[in-house]
């Protein structure tokens, strides 16, 4: 087990505290789709300032490549805006290099990044981490939002999956952690 459910609910706790109290004005966290959901909704839950939330969408061009597009776009306008970019997990780094490149040129006020889960041993361009939930070691986590070909997300705590195991069957650990 990466994170039990406890674990998760005290780190979500400690984050929503020390994001209320960087922007005691308020601030709109922008999730990262679909991963960051379930993380951005426990979070939201935990600030005590005015919080407004929009969501963008993501898709890779090529597995592990990096390289990546936005498939749903903000809503809102982010210029002049302090905005907190929350992600499930950044691991390579590239896609939260790529999502800040985009937002920046959209001129917000301040731009911050809050992950629940860092993996820096397999970071590839460096990050800069506001808020950090938990750091993990090079293991691929399941659960609490983290899939494997959409399995899994619906786990209340986070754990390690075999992904030679996985990339075999994607159901791999289905029966143990699913056991019904
Ligand atoms: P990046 O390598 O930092 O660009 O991360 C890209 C994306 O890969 C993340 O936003 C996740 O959606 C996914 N990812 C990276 N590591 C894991 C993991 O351990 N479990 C599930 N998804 C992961």
């Amino acid at each position: 087990m990466l994170a039990g459910a406890d674990e998760l609910r005290s780190q979500v706790a400690r984050l929503g505290r020390e994001l209320s109290g960087a922007y005691p004005d308020g601030v709109l966290l922008v999730a990262v789709l679909k991963g960051a959901l379930w993380f951005l909704a426990d979070l939201v839950r935990s600030v005590s300032v005015p919080c407004a939330v929009d969501f963008l969408a993501i898709s890779s061009y090529a597995e592990g490549t990096g390289r990546v597009r936005i498939v749903k776009d903000l809503d809102c306008d982010i210029s002049g805006r302090d905005v907190v970019l929350v992600e499930d997990i950044v691991d390579t780094g590239l896609t939260l290099a790529y999502l800040l490149g985009e937002m920046e040129r959209r001129g917000p006020r301040s731009l911050a990044v809050c992950t629940l889960l860092d993996k820096a041993a397999r970071r590839i361009v460096p990050a800069r981490l506001d808020f950090v939930g938990l750091r993990i070691a090079d293991e691929f986590a399941l659960g609490y939002g983290l899939d494997f070909a959409e399995r899994y997300r619906n786990l209340d705590h986070i754990v390690a999956g075999d992904l030679s195991r996985l990339q075999q069957d994607p159901d791999a650990h289905v029966k143990e952690l699913f056991p019904g």
